[in-house]
């Protein structure tokens, strides 16, 4: 069984160290603080417990390091253990900066090392579902895609809604259309915090000609997950929000008739919900995850994937700047 140690049991982590208790081999729990310690010392007694993320590096019976700490330690924890030669699972975004994304994908190919970051939505069975119908074509050719994530809280300090909301719906828009894009506009303003925006518009343009749109806001009536991808022949949308009926498929699509030429109608058919599966996104995603480290990380796809969001969100996160 993979020998695991796993870093940050905070609002989150806990959730990461429960799945990796129930799939490998949880070795260790490292977390800076004490009575954190504690409590999942106790939770987990066979894991050894340290403050001090040296000492699970220094365990050589460890195969793979995941970490779930705030983001602007990821990058400096990721480096440190790709360098000691374990496989690495790290929560989303994986580093702050283009540059340190690379210096982090370099360390993993020199050292044919998994490096995931954990980019949860690309493991929703929802989103799986929408992805293939996508792949194989039955919307058509695909127009626009748009994001919405917004909801009352939770307020974070350290980093702003681009940065905290805003790599789950990249991640996913990356994936969906196979693009990087070509144009990449934020707006958005800080109310709340200094620096901090809590409300951020994006605007993607692809080399294909394809479009997509991010809202993401903790500073909103609505408590909204959706991703709608707009398709020639069809629409889907997928909602995190409903209990049973996550994907929505659209039989909707403007239509230009052979005898009406130039003149455009619409076409309305059925609506239908396929059936997606209850699987838990964290179990398949450290599934996967563990999957790599046994079987090798192949051509890097992961954390490849990985560098393009976090390269997008920089070049997201300039345009914020200037914009405002
Ligand atoms: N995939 C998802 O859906 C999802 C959801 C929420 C958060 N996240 C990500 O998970 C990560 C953690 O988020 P959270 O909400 O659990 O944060 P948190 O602030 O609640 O917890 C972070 C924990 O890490 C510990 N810590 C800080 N520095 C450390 C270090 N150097 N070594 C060891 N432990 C350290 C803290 O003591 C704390 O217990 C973030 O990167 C966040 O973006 C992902």
């Amino acid at each position: 069984m993979t020998r695991v140690a796993h870093a940050g049991v905070g609002g989150w982590g806990r959730n990461v160290a429960r799945v990796v208790g129930e799939l490998a081999d949880l070795a260790w729990i490292c977390d800076t603080d004490e009575e954190r310690q504690a409590q999942y010392g106790a939770r987990y007694p066979q894991a050894r417990v340290t403050g001090a993320f040296e000492d699970l590096l220094a365990d050589d019976t460890v195969d793979a390091v995941v970490i779930a700490t705030p983001v602007p330690t990821h990058h400096a924890l990721a480096k440190q253990a790709l360098e000691a030669g374990k496989h690495v699972f790290v929560e989303k975004p994986p580093a702050m900066t283009g540059a340190e994304m690379e210096e982090l994908v370099a360390l993993a190919e020199q050292h044919d090392l998994v490096l995931m970051p954990g980019h949860l939505l690309l493991y929703h069975p929802g989103l799986r579902k929408v992805k293939e119908l996508v792949d194989a074509g039955e919307l058509g050719e695909v127009a626009c895609v748009y994001g919405n994530r917004q909801n009352l809280g939770v307020i974070r300090s350290n980093e702003n809604a681009l940065l905290s909301l805003g790599v789950h719906d990249l991640s996913v828009i990356l994936w969906l259309l196979g693009e990087e894009p070509s144009e990449a506009v934020a707006h958005g303003t800080a109310f709340l915090q200094d620096g901090i925006e809590d409300v951020v518009f994006c605007f993607l343009r692809f080399p294909s000609g394809k479009v997509a749109h991010m809202h993401l806001s903790w500073l909103d009536p609505h408590k909204m997950r959706k991703m709608t991808v707009v398709g020639r022949e069809k629409m889907v949308v997928f909602d995190d929000m409903e209990l049973e009926r996550k994907v929505t498929v659209y039989e909707k699509a403007p239509w230009e008739p052979a005898e009406t030429y130039g003149e455009w109608r619409t076409r309305t058919g059925d609506i239908y919900s396929p059936k997606v599966s209850t699987d838990e996104p964290l179990k398949l995603e450290l599934q996967h995850f563990l999957r790599l480290v046994t079987e090798g990380p192949g051509g890097h796809r992961e954390a490849r994937d990985g560098l393009a969001v976090v390269r997008t969100l920089d070049r997201l996160s300039a345009s914020l700047r200037s914009t405002q």
